[in-house]
């Protein structure tokens, strides 16, 4: 398997990353996951221009957004993933320093870590949907950076794994914010809600690609805050993103999401959404 690390392509095996470094000691980086299909990236555009804000978030500097976007689609080939459904992950640090928390000496290079898997969806999830649970979001207050520190999220998707559920999804005073790795819809009266943009949840690439199919399909749809209390009167619901697409929810804590079947919105946004991605390879 090849990796890419700092300046170079090479087998996973000589990857070498120092226990220094602040990814390693504190979490100090950001990440994207990027989509390939038969090859092709999914929005690599947004993904990159994500990461890019990510960075400026952090204040990790030193990077060229410009001369990363060559490093998905090589991973791609180097590694056989042309055929078929991959992921790219690309993962930048504050670099290697002594453990410090202020910033390291400005000549301290970001540390530039990036692979390629297989990736496979399981057909079966999308029709008959999956259970989630609700956890309290005890993240951060800037959970629109996509930062490798994601001890929270962990925490919560095991609880789901033990619970048999899909995803874990959080509630900070009373709403709805997000999964601990997808965005959350629930569609009232055919209107499909999702939190609004702010600095609780990831502008998912997803969610945006989701809300344009709204659009195009005159859905109707509001970013507007989902509210636990409310949740039951939902007459669809959904996770989405990049490693999940659009997935709906069946099952809630356990209790029936109306009939305990995919909704009709939700079907619809699943298709249009699969046919965009697949159209891209
Ligand atoms: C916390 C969180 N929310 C939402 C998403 C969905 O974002 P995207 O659609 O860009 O994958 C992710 C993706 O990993 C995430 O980690």
């Amino acid at each position: 398997m090849k990796v890419f690390l700092n300046s170079e392509f090479m087998s996973r095996d000589e990857a070498r990353i120092s226990p220094d470094d602040r990814g390693f000691l504190f979490s100090d980086g950001a990440y994207e996951v990027i989509r390939s299909i038969n090859g092709k990236l999914f929005r690599p555009e947004e993904h990159f221009s994500r990461l890019e804000r990510s960075l400026r978030e952090l204040r990790i500097s030193g990077i060229e957004i410009e001369s990363l976007k060559q490093i998905p689609e090589k991973l791609i080939a180097y590694n056989d993933l042309t055929d078929g459904d991959a992921t790219v992950y690309i993962q930048i640090t504050r670099g290697e320093a002594p453990r410090k928390h202020a910033f390291p000496d400005r000549r301290t290079a970001p540390t530039i870590y990036a692979c390629a898997s297989v990736f496979c969806p399981i057909r079966e999830k999308f029709q008959k949907g999956v259970k989630i649970i609700l956890v309290p979001d005890t993240r951060w207050s800037r959970c629109d950076i996509k930062s490798v520190a994601l001890l929270p999220n962990i925490l919560a998707n095991q609880q789901a794994k033990e619970s048999g559920a899909e995803e874990a999804v959080f509630v900070r005073n009373g709403t709805v914010t997000e999964g601990t790795h997808t965005n959350f819809c629930a569609v009232y009266g055919g209107e499909l809600l999702t939190h609004p943009l702010s600095n609780r949840i990831l502008g998912g690439i997803t969610r945006n690609v989701v809300l344009d199919i709204c659009r195009e399909q005159n859905i109707p749809f509001r970013e507007f805050p989902v509210f636990e209390g409310e949740l039951r009167a939902a007459e669809e619901m959904m996770i989405v993103g990049t490693t999940t697409d659009v997935m709906p929810v069946v099952e809630v804590d356990g209790r029936r999401v109306k009939d305990g079947k995919p909704g009709p919105i939700t079907r619809k946004l699943m298709e249009a959404f699969q046919k965009m991605v697949y159209r891209s390879r």
